[in-house]
């Protein structure tokens, strides 16, 4: 159903493709990779903007699976330093590779390499708009410590306004009629309009409040995000809000016993290290789901 799509939004995928790569990922992490699925495979990972997890996770992803990555990290070494357009750095990787994997500032842009390649493009992050695939590891997690993806209570924290993470997220959760959704930020970090409207517009329950202390005794999960610096155009506006949520150890004494604390990665200062070692914190497990999920949508689009 997947084989040769573009995902540029999470709302690119039905509920039952979500649900084809999240099996499928928990079979490769039960029965191991199968090693020659992407052989003679190249992907072009193409990271115009700083990453750890999402880039390495998909070039991890795609050795386990015996294809190969070309690309870059970093435009520095390249030709968009002498100014070559992003729509022409697309063209020259449309010919050399069998798909593109692309991180890039702007809001739009995993569209624009779609419209111009032939490929199929997958989106690492847009700007503020979107990172799918971030959910799809998400939803792996909650799946996972949760046994489901319905009927859940899931907070998102932090920096709802410029974060691609919470906007993706908030979107693939409204499959799921039962899961209320909660969103802590203060007022200039709100979730935008747009993602509003298609979540509410779904039926679901979203609940807005300021205050992370009070909800965290009803929640199933607590998904902290990084308050976005690099969107901000005002440094001032910035060191206003950076620090708006900090989740302290004894906050969580009120927590469900099964509630998981989530966060993408990196953290600054909405998670100090003194929760790592909470029965709750299920950050780093989470982000190795990156490359089991990353790999099973890479088989189901390659293969
Ligand atoms: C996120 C991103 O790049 O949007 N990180 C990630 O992909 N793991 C979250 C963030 O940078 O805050």
């Amino acid at each position: 159903m997947l084989a040769g799509r573009d995902i540029i939004t999470i709302e690119d995928m039905s509920v039952q493709d979500i649900a084809e790569v999240l099996e499928t990922a928990a079979r490769f992490e039960q029965e191991g990779y199968p090693h020659d699925a992407l052989e003679g495979v190249v992907v072009g990972s193409l990271f115009f903007e700083p990453s750890t997890r999402t880039r390495l996770s998909f070039e991890t992803a795609v050795k386990r699976l015996g294809g190969e990555v070309s690309g870059f990290s970093g435009t520095d070494g390249t030709s968009v330093a002498k100014g070559e357009s992003f729509e022409d750095t697309i063209r020259i990787v449309n010919g050399y590779a069998d798909a593109i994997i692309v991180r890039h500032p702007e809001a739009g842009s995993a569209l624009t390499a779609a419209e111009v390649a032939d490929v199929p493009v997958i989106n690492a992050g847009d700007g503020p708009a979107d990172h799918p695939t971030q959910t799809l590891l998400d939803l792996y997690a909650i799946q996972r410590t949760q046994g489901t993806l319905d009927g859940l209570v899931v907070a998102m924290v932090g920096d709802l306004k410029h974060g691609r993470v919470p906007h993706s997220l908030a979107k693939a959760l409204s499959h799921f009629p039962h899961t209320k959704q909660v969103w802590v930020a203060p007022e200039s970090l709100r979730m935008p309009n747009d993602v509003r409207s298609a979540v509410l517009g779904a039926g679901v329950e979203v609940e807005e409040v300021e205050d992370m202390a009070s909800i965290i005794p009803n929640v199933d999960v607590l998904y902290m995000t990084r308050v976005q610096a690099e969107r901000f155009t005002s440094q001032a506006e910035y060191e206003l809000v950076k620090d708006v949520y900090v989740l302290q150890p004894k906050m969580l004494d009120s927590a469900k016993e099964n509630m998981r604390v989530m966060h993408a990665l990196p953290r600054r200062y909405e998670i100090p290290e003194s929760v790592d070692s909470s029965p709750h914190a299920y950050y780093f497990e989470q982000a190795r789901g990156g490359v089991p999920v990353r790999a099973a949508l890479l088989a189901a689009i390659l293969t």
